[in-house]
């Protein structure tokens, strides 16, 4: 696949995997269009970008877990003339701890970003790729989508959400010459856990944003509907998928208990 010259929008682009998605395709040549909260962040970021690769990087500040958000998003990288190639739906954060403990207006943010935002950025962008016939769409599940996670229930339906959005997305847009992967990375090193507010949370060993974001444009580029990164998570996916139900409920309850 040619990055060069290609213009990518990246939400969640401010820290962790989304900022490792920004640098990888800003060093492929591939202009950037970095969208998050945190726009001092984003500014940092988008400027050593800018001077060390000679690309364009845009800036945009969003809290894509309030309603309308993802609209005006939309109208914001309109206003700057700017065509989408590659839509990276990065942009999103776990809760953690019994769904009878939870505050729910923290729950329905995590649904708002998790599901509806992504929804509303992949029903856009795939409208206007279908239309051009080009254009690719990664959307960030996780491990978590294999199968319900007690304790991190609302967090795993979410990813399951969007495991399932995506492959049934590769199958229908795959004719119109637009690609859709689904990403699914394990444990990864980071934020994600500080503000999930547990490390009881993370399965197994950590890999990298980096490992992450080499095995997304991997199977970007061989046309997978979906992947997941490294090989313990790849075998834990598929045993989920396996397993009966009571005992996969059981092992992913194991691996997140409170310690
Ligand atoms: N780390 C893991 O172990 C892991 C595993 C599987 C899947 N994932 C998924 O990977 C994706 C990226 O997470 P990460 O691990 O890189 O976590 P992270 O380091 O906490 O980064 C999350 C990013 O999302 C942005 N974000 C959070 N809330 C937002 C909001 N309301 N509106 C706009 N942007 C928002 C954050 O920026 P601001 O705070 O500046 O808004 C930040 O840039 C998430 O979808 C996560 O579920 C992570």
């Amino acid at each position: 696949m040619e990055y060069r010259n290609l213009t990518t929008l990246i939400t969640g682009a401010s820290a962790g995997i989304g900022e490792e998605f920004a640098r990888t395709l800003a060093a492929k040549g591939t202009n950037v269009i970095l969208v998050a909260r945190s726009v001092d962040k984003l500014s940092a970021l988008a400027e050593e970008l800018r001077s060390t690769h000679g690309i364009r990087a845009e800036v945009i500040g969003s809290d894509l877990s309030v309603p309308g958000a993802a609209a005006s998003l939309v109208a914001d990288v309109d206003a700057l003339g700017i065509e989408i190639d590659l839509l990276i739906n990065n942009a999103g954060f776990g809760t953690y701890g019994d769904l009878a403990d939870a505050d729910p207006a923290r729950i329905r943010d995590e649904v708002s970003l998790n599901v509806a935002a992504l929804t509303d950025l992949t029903t856009i962008y795939v409208q206007r790729m279908t239309a051009r016939k080009s254009g690719s769409i990664i959307n960030v599940a996780s491990t978590a989508a294999f199968q319900p996670v007690p304790h991190m229930a609302v967090y795993a339906a979410t990813k399951a959400y969007v495991l399932s959005l995506s492959e049934a997305l590769w199958w229908e847009a795959k004719r119109h010459g637009v690609r859709v992967l689904a990403l699914c990375p394990g444990a990864t090193d980071t934020a994600f856990f500080d503000v999930a507010g547990s490390d009881d949370a993370a399965v197994g060993t950590r890999r990298s944003t980096r490992q992450v974001v080499d095995t997304a444009l991997s199977a970007l580029e061989a046309g997978k509907p979906s992947v997941v990164d490294g090989l313990a998570n790849q075998l834990s996916a598929s045993s989920s998928r396996l397993a009966p139900r009571r005992a996969v409920l059981a092992v992913a309850e194991r691996a997140v208990r409170p310690r």
